[in-house]
């Protein structure tokens, strides 16, 4: 098998990278850098710089490098920016794919990997959100997420691709500081943007019907991540299942962590434990999403190792690496 990795040279893409060449898959990774770092990416896997929507790109590499298998990471993934500029997501996140399934149809390769987001689900009022949740996402970026998925299932029908779609719940921590996570949208950063700016943490309302009244939510550690990318690969690259059809799976711990109990651990691993403030509640917050994990054991026969701290403590070494303290 030989993997082609979009979006490979960036935050979750790279560690899926590094895990899968690491336990001996050929791997490539394909990123416009966009957000993308090369440095994250060891020397001997090579990066074309390039989008993952141009067809002709693609053309050449799958040609020229008998790939056998697609891992698409790559997309736009702001919450906020989705809500601004919904066209321009799903012309990116929907469009884009679309292109990249024809050329993969067209050179006859048979496995895609998807990544998909509990953001496909929305705000459901269940305990342990399972992959047969409903699925009502509250935002373009979701949206977007959810048609992808739509997408994925109805081209492997149609051209003969095993297909799975993993929906990541809150992915944090880092395999090596160097592969951190750059961004500040998601919380653990946020956090510590705030902290190292001297200011106290913010937490969105503390009224939701919650054991402390903060949102709670399923924190997935990124190296966790990268190893149901390998189980998920190596499934669809088994014989036996090619055509089996498509798989759905929630990336999770099962587990629920809330907002003030993380702040709580960020201020004892970082030292600096100023009290969060409590502003009022943002809109479209799910007071509680966390993931059944059973069909990713079943299916995959992979579950999450690590844990919340060492997420928080493996971030933390990331960001005083990248902020210089
Ligand atoms: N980070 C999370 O918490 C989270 C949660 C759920 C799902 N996801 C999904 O995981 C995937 C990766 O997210 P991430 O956190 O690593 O983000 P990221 O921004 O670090 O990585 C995305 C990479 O894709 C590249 N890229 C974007 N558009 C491209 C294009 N058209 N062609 C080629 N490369 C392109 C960027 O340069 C970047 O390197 C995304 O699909 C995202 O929606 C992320």
């Amino acid at each position: 098998m030989t993997w082609l990795i979009t979006g490979g040279a960036g935050y979750i893409g790279a560690h899926v990278a590094r895990a899968m060449s690491d336990a001996g898959e050929r791997v490539l990774a394909l990123d416009d850098l966009s957000a993308g770092v090369p440095a994250r990416l060891p020397a001997h896997i090579p990066l074309f710089e390039g989008s993952a929507h141009d067809t002709g790109l693609l053309k050449q590499v799958f040609a020229e490098h008998a790939v056998t298998g697609v891992v698409h990471l790559a997309a736009r993934k702001q919450v906020g920016e989705s809500v601004a500029r919904p066209a321009h997501y799903y012309e990116e996140n929907v469009g884009g794919l679309a292109a990249l399934l024809a050329a993969v149809a067209e050179a006859g390769i048979e496995r895609f990997l998807f990544s998909s987001s509990a953001a496909v689900y929305g705000n459901p009022d269940v305990d342990l959100i399972t992959e047969d949740t409903p699925c009502a996402p509250v935002n373009p970026y979701g949206e977007t997420k959810l048609a992808g998925e739509w997408l994925v299932r109805a081209a492997g029908r149609a051209h003969g691709i095993s297909t799975v779609c993993l929906r990541y719940f809150n992915v944090a921590g880092a395999a090596a500081p160097d592969l951190a996570d750059l961004g500040v949208f998601n919380i653990v950063p946020m956090v510590f943007d705030r902290l190292t700016r001297a200011e106290a943490p913010r937490i969105f309302g503390d009224d939701y019907p919650t054991p402390d009244g903060t949102c709670v939510r399923d924190y997935i550690h990124v190296a966790d991540l990268a190893e149901a990318h390998l189980a998920a690969a190596r499934r669809l690259g088994r014989t036996d299942l090619v055509q089996a059809g498509d798989l759905t799976v929630n990336i999770g711990r099962g587990e629920g962590v809330s907002v003030r109990e993380l702040i709580t651990m960020i201020g004892e691993v970082t030292g600096d434990r100023r009290p969060p403030v409590v502003e009022a509640r943002r809109p479209g917050d799910a007071p509680r999403a966390v993931a059944s994990s059973a069909r990713a054991a079943e299916e995959l026969g992979w579950t999450a190792r690590r844990g919340v701290r060492d997420m928080v403590e493996s971030a933390w070494r990331g960001w005083q690496l990248h902020h210089g303290e």
